[in-house]
Parts: structure tokens; C-alpha cells; sequence
């Protein structure tokens, strides 16, 4: 599909100069105690230099093969790297597959996408680039339209001992996305020290959220409310879009996607893997309703009843995942660059 293969020589060089560079590399974050430490991958370490220059790249139009758009068109900030688009423009004018996803605590994700088909976010990079709906461009091409920057070059040289190559373009940029990291949320201080930031109703909210009888909590789980498993939950008696299928071909697959995050939930709308839903309102009905009947559908996807005063409680405490200081912190960052 795309040239995984080819990439993957580039990563034994990587290997080898991340080595030479590990006295450089340092990356310290101080997550609250309820967060696991940042998993970063050996072969990746984290530098200020690598993720400056990731930083960079993402929003960077270069990267796309007319250079119009960056990685930032549909990934923007504001909206906790979502869009706000049911789905997004690329190249000449095409429309993406998907609803342009969040991207932040990407560090703690087993696999990427919503169909789980990319291992690593350094091999994630090669999909948006290649993709004609996407950038349409090259890693190789990229490359060589970048040799002359200086300002590239410098970073390349500080983060990895070396010029800029494809290698560096993708490793730079995993690395800017695992520092994308929300922790400051409502829901965060609750945990963590405060449980009087907690109104009646989001408290309301909480117990609904991790009740029984909505079972939320056992698909959107742990600390990033999501186990990354794949379900079908009954958007559609018949799906254009076969998710899960699409990497294994399993029948038993179609119509299943990863379960996505909910942090930020209220800055991603409009939801699901094809934006069908604009308000978090919707998506409140449609899991009600217990969602259409699909002989995938999983087991724990059941109907409920809220009254009104509950599901404004179920709001409230989705809309307590919010975390403005990262929006900000992100907008700052980019204004620096
Ligand atoms: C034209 C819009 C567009 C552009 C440009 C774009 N993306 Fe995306 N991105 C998407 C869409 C749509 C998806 C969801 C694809 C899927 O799940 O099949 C996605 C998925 C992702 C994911 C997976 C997130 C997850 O949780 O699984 C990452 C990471 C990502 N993009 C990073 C990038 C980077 C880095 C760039 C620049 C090199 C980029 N994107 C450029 C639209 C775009
Ligand atoms: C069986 C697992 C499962 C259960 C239980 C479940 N969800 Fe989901 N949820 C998913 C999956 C999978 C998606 C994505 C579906 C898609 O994109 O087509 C999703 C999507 C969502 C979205 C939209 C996210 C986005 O970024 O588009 C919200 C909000 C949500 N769920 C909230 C809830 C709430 C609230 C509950 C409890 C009432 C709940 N979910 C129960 C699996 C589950």
C-alpha cells in the first residue's frame, strides 16, 4: 500500500545515530501520578532539537506535493488536532477517507488509524505524505526539496548527528507527536487531587459514565478512554467504509473501528470515523438507542434511558475531558517556531 518496506531500510541507520546521540537526548515531563511515564522507543529518543524540527516539518506546506498544505491543514491546534470537517481536503481538491482525528497522547497507542493498520507513528508519516487524497508527495522527494534549508539542516545536525533524510523527516515528526501531550484536564484534577472541581453534575456525569448499566468505561478505558480495541457498535446496518476488514478482510471485521480517545471530545465534533454526527448531543441519542442492528455489533452496545437532566449530566462530564491549557500551550508553540 505504501512503501513500508523501503522506509524500513532507513530505520538500522536511525538505530545507529540514535545511539551516537543519546548522551544529547533528554526529554522530561512531569505527568500527573495517574498517567504511566511517556513510553518512547528506543530507536526514537526525544531531544528538543528532534521535536523542534518536527514541530517544523508539521506545519511545513512543503511536505505536500504543491506545497499547499501542511500536516497542520488537518490537524489544527484549536481543535485538538482535528479539523472540525466532516471530512477533509487534500491534494487537487480530493476529499480524505475519514474524519480527521485528534492527535495527542499519541505516545500510549498500540497502532494507529482507525482500521489499527500502521504500527508505529514513524511509519504513520509515509500514509498522509503518499496518499494522493492527502499530500501526495514522496519522503525521498520531500527530502531533496528540503536539502537546502538551513534552518532544517541545523536541527538535523543537533537532533541526529546527521543531514536531513527521509529517516530524520519521520522520526522528527513521531517525536513532535508524542510530545502532543493532554494531562490538564478537569477530569485530570479530579484525579489527581481535587475532587471539589467535580460540579454535582459532572460528578452525576462520572457515575453515569462508569456505570453498569451504560457500560461507557469498558470500551473508553483507563487514561485515555479508549483499550484500543476494535468494535462495531451499530452506526450502520451496512457500512461503505468496512474499518477493521480493510486489514484483516475478516467478515466478522466490517464495521469495526478503534475505539477513540473521548479527551478533548468537545473540541473534535464533528464524530465518528465519517463525522456523521455534528453535536456530542447526537452521539448521546445514537448510544441510547443502542445503535442499528448489525450482526457484527458487539455485545456490550445495548440500549438505555437517560431522563434530560442525566444526559446533560453525561455532557457535562464528557465536556470535563477538556483541556484548554494544551490547546493553548500547542497555539504558544506554534507561534514561537
Ligand atoms: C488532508 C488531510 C490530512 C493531512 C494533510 C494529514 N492528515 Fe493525518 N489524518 C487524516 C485523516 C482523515 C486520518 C484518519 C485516517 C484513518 O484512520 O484511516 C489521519 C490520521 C492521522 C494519524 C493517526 C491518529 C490515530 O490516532 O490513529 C496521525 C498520527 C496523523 N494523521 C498524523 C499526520 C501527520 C504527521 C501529517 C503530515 C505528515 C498528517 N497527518 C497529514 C487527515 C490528514
Ligand atoms: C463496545 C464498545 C463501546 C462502548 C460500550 C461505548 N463506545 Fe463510544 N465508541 C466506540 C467506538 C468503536 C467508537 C467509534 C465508532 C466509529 O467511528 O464509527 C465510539 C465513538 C464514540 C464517540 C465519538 C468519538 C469521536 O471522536 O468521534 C463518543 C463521544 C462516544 N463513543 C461516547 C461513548 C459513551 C458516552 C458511551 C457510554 C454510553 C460509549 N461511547 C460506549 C466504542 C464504544
Amino acid at each position: 500500500m505504501y512503501s513500508i518496506i523501503f522506509i524500513g531500510l532507513f530505520f538500522q541507520s536511525c538505530n545507529d545515530s540514535a545511539r551516537e546521540t543519546e548522551r544529547l537526548n533528554e526529554w522530561n515531563v512531569e505527568l500527573p501520578s495517574h498517567f504511566d511515564s511517556l513510553p518512547i522507543p528506543l530507536n526514537n529518543p526525544m531531544n528538543k532539537a528532534k521535536v523542534e524540527l518536527g514541530a517544523r516539518l508539521f506545519y511545513d506546506p512543503l511536505l505536500s506535493i504543491d506545497s499547499s498544505l501542511s500536516c497542520a491543514s488537518c490537524h489544527i491546534a484549536s481543535f485538538a488536532f482535528s479539523d472540525g470537517k466532516i471530512k477533509s481536503r487534500g491534494q487537487s481538491d480530493s476529499l480524505t477517507f475519514r474524519n480527521s482525528p485528534v492527535l495527542f497522547n499519541l505516545a500510549y497507542a498500540p497502532y494507529f488509524m482507525m482500521d489499527g493498520g500502521v504500527p508505529t507513528l514513524e511509519l504513520q508519516i509515509v500514509a498522509p505524505l503518499m496518499h494522493e487524497n492527502e499530500m501526495g508527495f514522496d519522503l525521498f522527494k520531500l527530502s531533496d526539496r528540503l536539502a537546502e534549508n538551513e534552518i532544517y539542516q541545523e536541527l538535523s545536525l543537533r537532533a541526529f548527528d546527521r543531514e536531513l533524510d527521509p529517516a530524520a523527516i519521520a522520526y522528527s515528526i513521531a517525536a513532535f507527536e508524542r510530545s502532543l501531550l493532554s494531562y490538564q484536564s478537569k477530569y485530570d484534577a479530579y484525579l489527581s487531587e481535587d475532587k471539589s472541581v467535580f460540579d454535582e453534575e459532572e460528578k452525576r456525569g462520572f457515575d453515569l459514565f462508569y456505570s453498569d448499566s451504560l457500560n461507557c468505561s469498558s470500551c473508553h478505558s483507563g487514561i485515555n478512554f479508549s483499550n484500543y480495541k476494535f468494535y462495531n457498535i451499530g452506526l450502520y446496518q451496512s457500512y461503505t467504509d468496512p474499518g477493521r476488514w480493510r486489514i484483516t478482510e475478516k467478515a466478522a471485521d466490517i464495521g469495526k473501528f478503534k475505539v477513540p480517545t473521548l479527551r478533548n471530545i468537545e473540541y473534535s465534533a464533528p464524530y465518528m470515523h465519517d463525522g456523521s454526527f455534528a453535536t456530542l448531543e447526537e452521539v448521546i441519542t445514537f448510544k441510547m438507542s443502542g445503535g442499528k442492528t448489525n450482526e457484527n455489533k458487539s455485545d456490550t452496545i445495548n440500549s438505555f434511558q437517560l431522563n434530560e437532566n442525566d444526559q446533560k449530566s453525561l455532557l457535562s462530564f464528557l465536556k470535563s475531558l477538556s483541556d484548554p491549557i494544551f490547546v493553548e500551550r500547542e497555539i504558544q508553540r506554534r507561534e514561537k517556531l
